[in-house]
């Protein structure tokens, strides 16, 4: 039969509209994401996380009840749309078993959940792996990474290594999935006993047990796999809006981050494309989620950090308190520092960002004088041109400031932008000034309803 499509018109038919949107940290996570793609799965079809795994940690107030969230995306909490975890995003099952069981113990509807076949699991040697060598690395002259010892590294590493990998689909491959483990537990067996300290005990891993390990989790999660990307596609394609969450932040972002104090996935916007399966065109909206002050947690360095002086010291930890600083995944208590706006402007220009959410206002409430790092200086007093994103380099730097006047006032309640002190404001404007972006969202509190939409 001859084609009555022309090629320009089949062309045109698998160019994708740009109605998805993505929601990206700017600093070093934890800047709130969780709250605003919960606030704006609304007005999404679907709501799919592209990267990460269960080193995340994305709390959601909702009518003063807080659900915290590692793999599932923050969207579930609007019951049947679809969360989907993407094949970009690495799976420990067991972390997956636990965040369902919460959520169904607290009535959530998870019917919306879709897991790519595609996405890769973390086995237990991964995490084995992931403890050995932190610990390797603080034995030795380097700073360990800081990880959150959820075995990411080492998933991600299988993935690219591919013959050591299992992929979520191969759970419900039974003879498949049998053929594989008998090939690689000796080999995990010898590379983990040779890293495995004096003295450790090191792990034998037998084919047998971790069969019946995973085919469990297969008969757990097999009515969830699906082609993800196909699906996406699907939706893109027929005019359905999908939102992209983020997980971790762009300065942990594995080749545009502070490496290597960095994660081991695309946290930016380019990550959506290859870890979700959907033409990269089909984001048109970026929303970039900054915290009004810096905080991170782990190894690396930060410019901004509060610990030059006691005073400084001080402050940190009453915002640390203020802002419940405190990692959501493994409980650390996070670094707190000023804003730092040349590293957000380096993120906001690499993710293109067209919108950003300004988070946590409210937490600084009450700080008398608020410093803003608007640019660095690089050994001998050099002024830095912009940010480089290299670990060693940060750590040379050393930031300048101009200095604004703080307010004084609760702001937890204001609704709109009239509503904030001008103190308040003027700290908004500097942002938006400085980073060549609009603010689209400003966050007073933790529940979904604090929240100014400008
Ligand atoms: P994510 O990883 O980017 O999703 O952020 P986390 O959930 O790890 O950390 C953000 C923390 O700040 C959580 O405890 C949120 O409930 C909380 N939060 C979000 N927005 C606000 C806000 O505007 N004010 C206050 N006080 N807390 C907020
Ligand atoms: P959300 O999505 C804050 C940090 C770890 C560590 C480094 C590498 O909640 O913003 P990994 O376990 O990924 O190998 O650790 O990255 N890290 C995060 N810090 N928020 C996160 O996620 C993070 N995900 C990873 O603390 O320094
Ligand atoms: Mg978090």
């Amino acid at each position: 039969m001859p084609s009555t499509t022309s090629p320009r018109e089949a062309r045109a038919g698998t160019a994708p509209s740009a109605g998805a949107t993505a929601v990206v940290g700017l600093q070093w996570g934890d800047e709130g994401k969780g709250k605003i793609v919960h606030l704006m799965t609304e007005r999404h079809d679907a709501v799919a996380r592209y990267n990460g795994g269960a080193n995340a940690g994305h709390s959601i107030v909702v009518k003063g009840e807080r659900f915290a969230l590692h793999l599932i995306p923050s969207g579930i909490l609007h019951a049947g749309k679809p969360a989907v975890i993407g094949n970009g995003v690495v799976i420990d099952p067991d972390w997956l078993s636990k965040e369902l069981d919460a959520l169904h113990a607290r009535g959530v509807d998870t019917s919306g959940l879709v897991i790519s076949d595609r996405a890769h699991v973390v086995m237990p040697w991964h995490k084995a792996e992931d403890e050995l060598r932190e610990r390797w690395l603080a034995e030795g002259s380097l700073e360990p990474i800081g990880t959150t010892k959820r075995g990411i590294g080492p998933c991600y590493a299988d993935k690219a290594t591919r013959g050591t990998a299992i992929r979520m689909g191969d759970l419900v491959r039974p003879a498949y999935l049998r053929r594989r483990l008998e090939s690689i537990c000796p080999l995990k067996t010898a590379m983990l006993g040779s890293i495995t300290a004096k003295g450790g005990q090191a792990v034998r891993y037998e084919a047998e047990v971790l069969a019946e390990l995973a085919s469990g989790w297969g008969e757990r999660f097999g009515r969830y796999l699906r082609d993800t990307g196909a699906m996406l596609r699907g939706m893109i394609h027929a005019g359905k809006r999908v939102l992209f969450e983020g997980a971790n932040a762009t300065l942990l972002d594995v080749d545009h981050g502070t490496y290597p104090y960095v994660t081991s996935s695309s946290c930016a916007v380019h990550g959506v494309g290859p870890g979700a399966g959907v033409p990269p065109a089909a984001v048109g909206r970026v929303i970039g989620v900054v915290k009004a002050y810096s905080t991170r947690v782990g190894g690396g360095a930060m410019p901004t950090e509060l610990v030059r002086t006691e005073a400084e010291r001080e402050l940190g930890a009453e915002i640390r308190q203020r802002g419940r600083e405190f990692g959501t995944t493994t409980g650390r208590p996070r670094r707190v520092g000023w804003l730092d706006l040349v590293a957000v402007r380096y993120s906001a220009e690499l993710n293109g960002t067209t919108g950003l959410a300004v988070m946590l206002l409210d937490v600084l409430a009450g700080v008398e004088t608020l410093r803003v790092c608007v640019g660095y200086r690089e050994a001998g007093g050099r002024p830095a041109g912009g940010f480089t994103p290299d670990g060693e380099w940060l750590s040379g730097v050393e930031a300048q400031y101009v200095d604004l006047k703080g307010f004084s006032q609760d702001v937890s309640k204001a609704r709109r932008l009239s509503e904030l002190p001008g103190e308040a404001r003027a700290y908004l404007d500097l942002i938006e000034r400085s980073v060549g972006c609009p603010i689209e969202f400003v966050s007073v509190g933790p529940d979904r309803e604090q929240t100014i939409e400008v």
